[in-house]
């Protein structure tokens, strides 16, 4: 099964961004780490990250034509977008699925993060757990 992992703006400089939050793997890591996972599941995971909005929806309708199960840390984009919103829900509205995933909690920090626009239209949610949060969400879909 192929899985498109999907990341917003600013987790390129994890690692060097609020790491007492995000911690101090960079993105190469988490790619790493992922791709082990993967591996061990049987997943064919393409990782991508961008800062653009419309770049990510243009992944998520790549992955509608595909219909390629998402990862999707939506970054702030999480917040406020609509459009990235309306995407995900074309997504799983044709039943394929996508997984919410944040490294923090947003729910444990400023009140602005705590309302995400996605996770009403996602097929679940994984928050909290650093970059062990993308793991958890691939063995989410390798178990459906
Ligand atoms: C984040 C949480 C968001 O609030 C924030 O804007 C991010 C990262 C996370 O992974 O914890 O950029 O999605």
């Amino acid at each position: 099964m192929k899985v498109l992992v999907l990341n917003g703006p600013n987790l390129n400089l994890l690692g060097r961004r609020e790491p007492d939050i995000y911690g101090l793997a960079s993105i190469a890591d988490l790619e790493k780490a992922l791709s082990g996972e993967a591996k061990s599941l049987g997943l064919d995971v393409s990782f991508r990250q961008t800062n653009s909005e419309s770049e990510l929806i243009d992944w998520i309708q790549e992955a509608f034509e595909n219909k390629t199960p998402v990862v999707l840390n939506p970054a702030a984009f999480t917040h406020y977008s609509y459009a990235l919103r309306d995407a995900c829900s074309a997504l799983t509205s044709a039943g394929i699925p996508l997984i919410e995933v944040h490294i923090s909690n947003p729910h444990a920090r400023e009140e602005f993060r705590q309302t995400s626009v996605i996770s009403a239209v996602a097929t679940g949610v994984i928050a909290g757990f650093g970059n062990a949060s993308y793991l958890l969400a691939l063995r989410a879909l390798s178990n459906r």
